[in-house]
C-alpha cells in the first residue's frame, strides 16, 4: 500500500468517527500511552504476581463445586484478584450490553434494563448508543464493577440465533459504528469494555464446537469488519473470544484469529478474556489468549500455576506471559482503573436512567405497516388489549444478559432445559406494563384485557372494542436456538381471529428478532417493539398515540420464509440436544457451519445476490410523517443530500446511503447512514464520509478497490433505491 493510499484511507476513518461523535462525547481512550506505563509495571513483576491477572472464577454458585468467594469479590460474571504492591485493583466483571445482569435474582440491587440490542440499533443512532451505554457504564460503576462484558457484535447471519436479541445487526458498518459509540459510552465511566464475541458466533445451537467455515477474504469483509470499526470506534479494554470454532480450531485458541488478524494486522493493544468455559488448554495462551475468564468452567485452570511452571522453563512463555499482563495492565491504564476505583454503593438515579431507557426504546421501535389507523386516537371508548402479559410488562431476552430491576420480573416462566446455564434461563417480563401506559395516555377508555389463551374469549372482547391491540411475543435465550420464525403458541391464530373480528386490530411485537406474519394483510398496523427494556410499557404507548413519531429502522432482514436464508435448515438443528451449557455431545465433531454459502453478502446482501423479496428489507420502518430524500452528489469519498420532511409532523428519518454497482456489476452495500430529525417542513444538508473498505475486496492480506464507475444510490431501506449516481474512483490497495 502506497503511503498516499494509506493517508486516505486513514482520513476516510478519522472523518468517519468524528461524523459521529458528538460535543459533549468523552474521547476514546488512549490505549497507546497506557502500554508504555504498562510495560514498566511488567518489569517490576515477580513470576508469581505474572499470574495473578492472567485467570479468575465466576464468583457465583453454578450448581457444581463453587470456589471460594474472595472478600472484595461481587456477585456477578468474572472476578480477577488485583496486586496490592503495584496498585493494581482487582476486576471485577458483570454482563453485559443491556446494563448490569440480574444474574437470576443473586444480585438483588436491581439495574435499569436497556431495550435488547437490536431494539438499540433499530436506531441507527450511535449518539444514543453512547447515551446508554454511559448510563448502563454509570450503574456498573456505582454497583462496583469495573469491567462490563458488554459490546456483542456478532453479525446476524441468521435470525434464528437465540441470542439476535442481544446483538445488532446484519450489516457490518452499521453494527461496528454502534458497537463502538456504545463501548466509548461504557468507557466514559472509567470501566473497561469489551467487544464480543470474537469471532463468527453465528448460532447457539452446539455453540461451544460448532465448527465454521468462511474464506479469509469474506470473514475481513464481514464479520471482522463489524469488530474492526468497533475496536476502531470504542477502544475497548478488551476482546472476548468466542465459544465456538473455526476452521477447526476454538475461537479462544485460535492463532489466526488472534495472533495474526487482532493483534498482528490490526495491531490491537488490550486484552483478549476467554469466554466462560472456552478455554480449551493451557496452548491457548501461545495462541493468543491473555486471561482465562470463569476458570471453574473449563477442563482445568491453565493460566495460574501451569502457565507459571511454562514461564519458568520456557524464554518464549515467559515473554508470552509478559505480554499477556501487559495487555491487561494496558486496558487497566487506559480506562483510569486504578485512579478512579469503582465505587459500590454509589448512588444511581434510576429515575434518570429508565427515562435513557425510555428514549433508546422509543427511537428503536420499527412501525412495520399502517393503514390509517396509528396513531391512535387518545379519545378511543374502548380497547381490548390481548395476550403477552400485556398487563404486566414487557418480555426480556434470557440469559447472561438479562437486568431486572429492583423487585425483579413481573412475570416469571420457568423453562425445562440442562446444562450448567439452565438455571440461568427462565422466560421474564419487565415490570413496565403497556396496559397502565395505554390507560394513562387514553385516560376515558375502558381498557380490558385477556391472556389469548382462549381465542374465543379475545375475539369476544375484541368485537365489543373500537381497538384491539395483541401482544406477540417471541422469546429468544442465550443457549438456545429458535428452531423457526413462527410466532410460537398459537399467536398466529390468535391474531387472525381477533383481526377478523375487529378491523381496528394493531399487532405490537416483542420479538428477539424477524418473525414471520401469516395475517399481514388482514389487520389494521404492526409496530415491532423487540424487547423494549425497562420503560418499553411507556414507549409502546407513546408510539401507538403517536406521542413519538416512530423512526426505527430494521438493523435485519425480515425473510418470508426460512427457505430464503443460506441455510433453509439451521446447521445441527435436527440433531444437536439443546443443553444451556453448550458441551459437545456425541457426534459433535460433525457439526459445522458453512459461511462460504453466502460469504460476505449477509442479509440483505444475500437477499439482493438472489434477487428474494423478504417480508420486510433492511433499513425498513415508516413514520407518521413523509420524508424525501434528493440532491445525492458524489466528490471521491464524500457523499452529499438532502433529507426534507415532507409531511405534517416532526419526525425523524435515517437516511441511508447504498454501493448499487462497481463497474456495472450489482453490489448491495451499506455505504453510510444518517439519523436526523426534523420539523414538519423542515430540511437537512447530510454529507458522509464513506468508510473505503466497504467499496473494497479483501483479497491476500490487502483491501484492493479497482479503478472505475462506482454507483450509489439513497435508500428508503436496502430494497427501495432512488436513480444511482455514479462516481470514478482511482485504484486502492491497502493493509489494515
Ligand atoms: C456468554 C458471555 C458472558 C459470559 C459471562 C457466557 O456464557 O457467552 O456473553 O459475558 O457468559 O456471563
Amino acid at each position: 500500500m502506497t503511503n498516499k493510499t494509506t493517508a486516505l484511507a486513514t482520513a476516510a476513518m478519522t472523518a468517519l468517527a468524528i461524523s459521529h461523535a458528538s460535543a459533549q462525547e468523552a474521547p476514546a481512550v488512549d490505549m497507546k500511552a497506557a502500554d508504555a506505563r504498562a510495560a514498566a509495571t511488567v518489569s517490576q513483576m515477580t513470576a508469581d504476581e505474572k499470574v495473578v491477572l492472567t485467570h479468575g472464577i465466576m464468583p457465583l454458585p453454578l450448581g457444581g463445586p463453587t470456589p471460594p468467594m474472595p472478600k472484595d469479590a461481587i456477585p456477578g460474571a468474572g472476578y480477577i484478584p488485583g496486586i496490592e504492591r503495584l496498585g493494581v485493583p482487582a476486576l471485577k466483571e458483570t454482563d453485559a450490553s443491556l446494563g448490569v445482569s440480574y444474574v437470576m435474582g443473586i444480585r438483588k440491587d436491581g439495574a435499569t434494563a436497556l431495550p435488547s440490542g437490536v431494539a438499540q440499533a433499530a436506531s441507527w443512532n450511535p449518539d444514543l448508543m453512547y447515551r446508554g451505554g454511559a448510563m448502563i457504564g454509570s450503574e456498573a460503576r456505582a454497583k462496583g464493577f469495573n469491567v462490563l462484558l458488554a459490546g456483542g457484535v456478532n453479525l446476524m447471519r441468521d435470525p434464528r440465533n437465540g441470542r439476535t436479541f442481544e446483538y445488532l445487526a446484519e450489516d457490518p458498518l452499521l453494527s461496528g459504528m454502534l458497537v463502538g459509540a456504545a463501548i466509548r459510552g461504557i468507557q466514559s465511566n472509567h470501566i473497561i469494555s469489551t467487544i464480543k464475541h470474537f469471532a463468527l458466533n453465528g448460532q447457539e445451537t452446539g455453540r461451544k464446537y460448532v465448527d465454521v467455515k468462511i474464506s479469509e477474504s469474506a470473514a475481513h469483509e464481514s464479520d471482522l469488519l463489524a469488530f474492526k470499526i468497533g475496536i476502531e470506534q470504542g477502544q475497548p479494554g478488551s476482546v472476548m473470544c468466542a465459544y465456538n470454532r473455526v476452521w477447526g480450531e476454538q475461537a479462544c485458541a485460535n492463532e489466526w484469529l488472534l495472533n495474526k488478524v487482532l493483534k498482528g494486522e490490526w495491531g490491537y493493544k488490550g486484552f483478549v478474556m476467554s469466554d466462560w468455559g472456552a478455554v480449551p488448554n493451557l496452548e491457548s495462551a501461545m495462541k493468543g489468549l491473555d486471561q482465562q475468564s470463569g476458570e471453574q468452567l473449563d477442563p482445568a485452570v491453565f493460566f495460574g500455576d501451569k502457565l507459571k511452571d511454562k514461564a519458568a522453563a520456557d524464554p518464549a512463555w515467559k515473554a508470552r506471559v509478559d505480554d499477556m499482563n501487559r495487555r491487561i495492565l494496558t486496558a487497566i491504564y487506559a480506562s483510569g482503573l486504578d485512579k478512579n476505583p469503582a465505587n459500590p454503593g454509589g448512588k444511581i438515579d434510576f429515575a434518570a436512567n429508565g427515562m435513557v431507557a425510555e428514549d433508546v426504546a422509543k427511537q428503536g421501535i420499527v412501525l412495520l405497516k399502517n393503514n390509517g389507523a396509528l396513531p391512535l386516537a387518545k379519545t378511543a371508548k374502548s380497547i381490548a388489549i390481548i395476550g403477552g402479559y400485556a398487563d404486566g410488562g414487557v418480555l426480556s431476552g434470557a440469559g447472561s444478559s438479562q437486568v431486572h430491576g429492583e423487585g425483579g420480573p413481573a412475570v416469571t416462566k420457568p423453562v425445562a432445559g440442562k446444562g450448567v446455564w439452565a438455571g440461568f434461563i427462565a422466560q421474564q417480563y419487565h415490570r413496565s406494563s403497556p396496559m397502565d401506559a395505554i390507560q394513562s395516555l387514553a385516560s376515558q377508555a375502558k381498557v380490558t384485557f385477556r391472556d389469548g389463551r382462549y381465542i374465543a374469549d379475545a375475539v369476544e372482547k375484541a368485537k365489543q372494542s373500537e381497538v384491539a391491540i395483541v401482544f406477540a411475543t417471541q422469546w429468544q435465550t442465550e443457549g438456545l436456538d429458535v428452531p423457526d420464525l413462527s410466532l410460537p403458541d398459537g399467536q398466529d391464530a390468535l391474531i387472525a381471529a381477533v383481526a377478523a373480528a375487529n378491523p381496528n386490530t394493531i399487532v405490537v411485537l416483542e420479538t428477539g428478532g424477524p418473525v414471520k406474519m401469516p395475517w399481514l394483510d388482514k389487520v389494521a398496523g404492526v409496530i415491532e417493539a423487540w424487547y423494549p427494556g425497562a420503560r418499553g410499557g411507556p414507549a409502546i404507548a407513546s408510539v401507538l398515540f403517536g406521542d413519538t413519531n416512530p423512526s426505527g429502522r430494521l438493523p435485519l432482514t425480515f425473510p418470508a420464509s426460512e427457505a430464503q436464508l443460506p441455510r433453509p435448515k439451521l446447521d445441527g438443528s435436527d440433531w444437536v440436544e439443546p443443553d444451556f451449557s453448550g458441551n459437545p455431545s456425541s457426534g459433535s465433531d460433525k457439526l459445522v457451519a458453512d459461511y462460504d454459502i453466502e460469504g460476505s453478502d449477509v442479509g440483505y446482501r444475500w437477499f439482493a445476490r438472489n434477487g428474494a423479496k423478504p417480508l420486510f428489507p433492511f433499513g425498513y420502518g415508516l413514520s407518521y410523517t413523509t420524508f424525501e430524500t434528493t440532491g445525492l452528489k458524489l466528490k471521491g469519498l464524500s457523499a452529499k443530500f438532502t433529507v426534507k420532511n415532507t409531511g405534517q409532523r416532526e419526525g425523524a428519518d435515517v437516511a441511508q446511503l447504498y454501493l448499487v454497482s462497481r463497474n456495472g456489476e450489482a453490489k448491495r452495500r451499506l455505504a453510510g447512514f444518517q439519523r436526523v430529525n426534523l420539523p414538519a417542513g423542515g430540511s437537512q444538508t447530510v454529507s458522509v464520509t464513506i468508510d473505503p473498505r466497504i467499496l473494497a475486496d479483501w483479497k491476500d492480506g490487502s483491501w484492493t478497490m479497482p479503478s472505475g464507475e462506482y454507483a450509489f444510490a439513497l435508500g428508503k431501506d436496502a430494497e427501495t433505491l432512488s436513480t444511482p449516481v455514479s462516481v470514478r474512483l482511482t485504484a486502492r490497495k491497502w493493509k489494515d
